[in-house]
């Protein structure tokens, strides 16, 4: 399973890169904003601020709603580097939108996937990824991880090659749910991916080894 930290914020991509277990980056229009991110040159540099340090693909979402606006958004967003992927919105004119850019090569996630439904249109169209946003399905006392079930089950059933980046993942029991379905990618903050660090036994065992060596060395 890929992991994508899902966060615009330039310190933290960094730190999930060095740890050597990134493999892309998703930013929204709130992410941008919560980094004080605004005025189209600003937003261009920050996110070729962002290709240079990830390898892999960056999320970028484009802000329009209509048909006509987001193809000329996104295909400037795609020129920016071969990294970016273009986030489009599960809206009639999104799909149409993802349509397009599947024709012309240029990769796609589709964002803010509730239903299966919504999935099997996105695949239909072509998308690169489809973003199903478990936590906030949680936040609604919806099971997200049953929805992520469901899309894998659909999509192998039929081979669409759409991949599945769970989105919205909270911690570490989202992301081991996400590996265990089958889920290719998630996204999450970088306190996600760090949880899956922890464990009160390796911390004690750590301790007792280092304590046991220094008493061997008579220190
Ligand atoms: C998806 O790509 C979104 O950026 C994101 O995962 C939303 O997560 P949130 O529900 O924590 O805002």
């Amino acid at each position: 399973m890929k992991f994508f930290i899902d966060t615009a914020n330039l310190e933290q991509i960094k730190e999930a890169q060095d740890l050597g277990v990134l493999d892309g980056v998703t930013t929204n229009p709130s992410l941008m904003a919560k980094e004080g991110i605004s005025g189209d040159e600003n937003v261009i540099n920050h996110y070729k601020a962002i290709c240079a340090i990830v390898d892999g693909d960056v999320s970028a979402e484009v802000i329009s709603t209509t048909y006509e606006e987001m193809i000329k958004e996104g295909e400037a967003l795609a020129a920016l580097d071969n990294k970016i992927v273009v986030k489009v919105p599960m809206i009639k004119d999104g799909v149409k939108a993802i349509k397009y850019f599947s024709k012309k090569g240029i990769k796609t996630n589709c964002t803010l996937v509730f239903t299966a439904g919504q999935a099997l249109l996105a695949a239909k169209a072509g998308a690169t990824y489809v973003s199903p946003f478990i936590g906030r399905l949680d936040d609604i006392s919806t099971d997200g991880l049953a929805l992520i079930e469901d899309i894998r089950l659909i999509y192998d059933n039929y081979n669409y090659s759409t991949q599945i980046l769970a989105a919205s993942v909270r911690h570490s029991a989202h992301i081991l749910g996400c590996a265990k379905i089958g889920a290719d990618v998630m996204t999450g903050p970088l306190s996600a991916i760090l949880s899956l660090l922890k464990h009160p036994l390796t911390d004690s065992g750590l301790a007792t080894f280092l304590a046991d060596h220094a008493k061997a060395a008579g220190k």
